[in-house]
């Protein structure tokens, strides 16, 4: 996983009869046993499914917004601090994992029917099912709701609303050291493309705010954290994640800092 499957990455909502077979599902497999096996930035576990719809009682239904899917993968977490944002940390993984390698994804945080999936997956009365997406081959047409969803996919927030220079007033320059990992942040997925992370660089901390109201919002600030750790890494900056003690303000929530060391 690398900066360029980060901005190969897109959202499909159309899938071919082709089933994910052989070589392609051990390697599917294997990768979800290692995020199962995984901690997110906060600590807690997912645990993702590989899921067939095989009609009837277990029926997994996606609102007709998605054409054609038969084989996903669903995500469950405890109710517990932060295991939101950990699920949207590990499950980003396993989706750059798939783009990787030539599978075609989309999480839906909204329009399937969580029973169904509910069911597939055993869920317990201590956990939630916050995303599931389809996997397969990209197919040919589009659902026209699909249709409706994809022609605002390719937007993105401009830098100066996301970057921040030492404090909020201050876009962070363009051309930063940084600028690369950062985009990488700026093309991440997010819940009806609302792309509530909001970084400001303070000497060598890069300080994690969202300024999302919603709980799909804290799985988009698990993605963001995702894409910021694998472009940094990538770009040879070496830090960890560390809560500080973090100003919040009326219309952002401080999470978590990056510090380079
Ligand atoms: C947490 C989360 C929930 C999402 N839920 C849905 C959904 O319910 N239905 C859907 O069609 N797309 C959903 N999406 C996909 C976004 O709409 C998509 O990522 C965004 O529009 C950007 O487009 P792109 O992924 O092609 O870059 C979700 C994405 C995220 C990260």
């Amino acid at each position: 996983m690398n900066i360029a499957c980060i901005m190969k990455r897109k959202s499909v909502r159309s899938y071919s009869e082709k089933p994910v077979t052989g070589e392609m599902l051990e390697k599917l497999a294997a990768y979800l046993d290692e995020m199962n096996h995984s901690e997110g930035v906060f600590g807690n576990k997912v645990r993702l499914q590989y899921l067939e719809n095989k009609g009837g009682n277990e029926k997994l239904g996606t609102y007709g917004v998605i054409k054609g899917a038969r084989f996903f993968v669903a995500a469950a977490c405890k109710k517990a601090a932060y295991s939101l944002e950990d699920t949207g940390y590990l499950f980003e993984k396993m989706i750059l994992f798939a783009t990787d390698i030539g599978l075609a994804t989309v999480i839906l945080g909204g329009t399937f029917g969580r029973s169904g999936f509910a069911r597939a997956m055993g869920l317990t009365e201590d956990e939630v099912l916050p995303v599931v997406t389809p996997v397969g081959y990209a197919g040919d047409g589009k659902s026209l709701l699909g249709r409706l969803i994809k022609s605002n996919a390719g937007n993105r927030k401009p830098w100066a609303e996301l970057f921040f220079d030492s404090d909020f007033n201050t876009p962070l320059a363009e051309n930063d050291e940084f600028a690369e990992v950062l985009e990488a942040v700026r093309q991440a997925p997010s819940a009806i493309n609302g792309q509530p992370w909001r970084i400001v660089k303070e000497g060598t901390e890069f300080h994690f705010y969202s300024a999302g109201q919603t709980e799909m919002s804290r799985i988009d600030m698990g993605i963001a954290l995702c894409h910021f750790e694998i472009a940094a890494k990538e770009k040879g900056f070496t830090g960890c994640f560390q809560v500080l003690d973090q100003k919040r303000d009326n219309n952002r929530k401080y999470l978590v800092s990056w510090v380079r060391r």
